[in-house]
């Protein structure tokens, strides 16, 4: 997590394009902070990466996916409004989205209505359908990446997990054989590292997330093939981060 303190050369150098607000929420990739374009006034949020996201080719492969995600446009996608490096530290300007993440919802109310739950399912699927038909897996659907927005749920974070995959993290993924998303969530194949997943490893993340209203348990905690990969690829380092 980056402690704004910790970032004063980055505030000062985002500082004539964003003045950086409250920090909204941390994963396992860096921090997410409410701020204002100080050309627009309008209210965004921006999230700044860890440190540790690797060498200068793996920053301009970073810049240039999540430039692709963000040529997305759809009502149920978090648009991604720029994105670029500042004080050695890549960041990506999203608007604001005012609502709790399904993450937070569930803390709440482990089992949601099945009405709410088909409407966030929808909602996501929409969001899928348009991302999978330009070409884009999202990688990393997850409660924390879906916010229950006023006017519907909207996926956030597309195409990160990806971009993020080939910063220096990627390094750490070849050498254990693990892609990036997070283990509870990952399809088999994503989770046994196949190079080229396409759209079905998000339509299994969504089963996932699913399968927790009914159950308020997630079907890998009940262990299984996946849930030891997943599981082993924790241990070994592949990635750490909770849903
Ligand atoms: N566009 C946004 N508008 C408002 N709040 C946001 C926005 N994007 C993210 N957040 C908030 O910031 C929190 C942290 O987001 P972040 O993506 O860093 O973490 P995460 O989803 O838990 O993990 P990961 O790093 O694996 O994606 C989210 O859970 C959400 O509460
Ligand atoms: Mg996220």
């Amino acid at each position: 997590m980056v402690q704004i303190e910790e970032m004063r050369d980055f505030v000062r150098a985002i500082g004539d394009r964003y003045r950086l607000g409250k920090l909204l929420g941390a994963g396992g990739w860096g921090s997410v902070f409410a701020a204002e374009s100080v050309q627009s006034g309008q209210r965004v949020a921006v999230k700044v990466l860890s440190d540790d996201q690797g060498d200068a080719r793996g920053r301009e492969r970073f810049l240039q996916e999540i430039a692709i995600a963000g040529r997305l446009a759809h009502p149920g996608i978090v648009p991604m409004l720029d994105s670029g490096e500042a004080a050695g530290r890549l960041y990506y300007v999203m608007p604001l989205i005012e609502g709790p993440t399904l993450q937070m919802r569930l803390a709440d109310e482990p089992q949601l209505p099945v009405d709410d739950a088909i409407q966030i399912a929808s909602a996501v699927l929409d969001a899928l359908a348009h991302a999978h038909a330009a070409g884009v897996v999202h990688r990393d659907i997850k409660p924390s990446n879906i916010i229950l927005a006023p006017g519907g749920a909207v996926v956030t974070d597309f195409g990160i997990a990806r971009a993020q995959s080939r910063t220096g993290r990627s390094a750490l993924a070849t050498t254990t054989g693990v892609t990036h998303g997070t283990p509870e969530y990952m399809s088999p194949e994503q989770a046994a590292g196949a190079r080229a997943i396409d759209g079905r490893s998000d339509l299994y993340a969504l089963g996932v997330v699913l399968y927790q209203r009914p159950f308020p348990r997630r079907p890998l905690d009940a262990g299984g093939l996946v849930g030891r990969r997943a599981r082993s690829a924790r241990f070994r380092g592949g990635s750490t981060r909770s849903p």
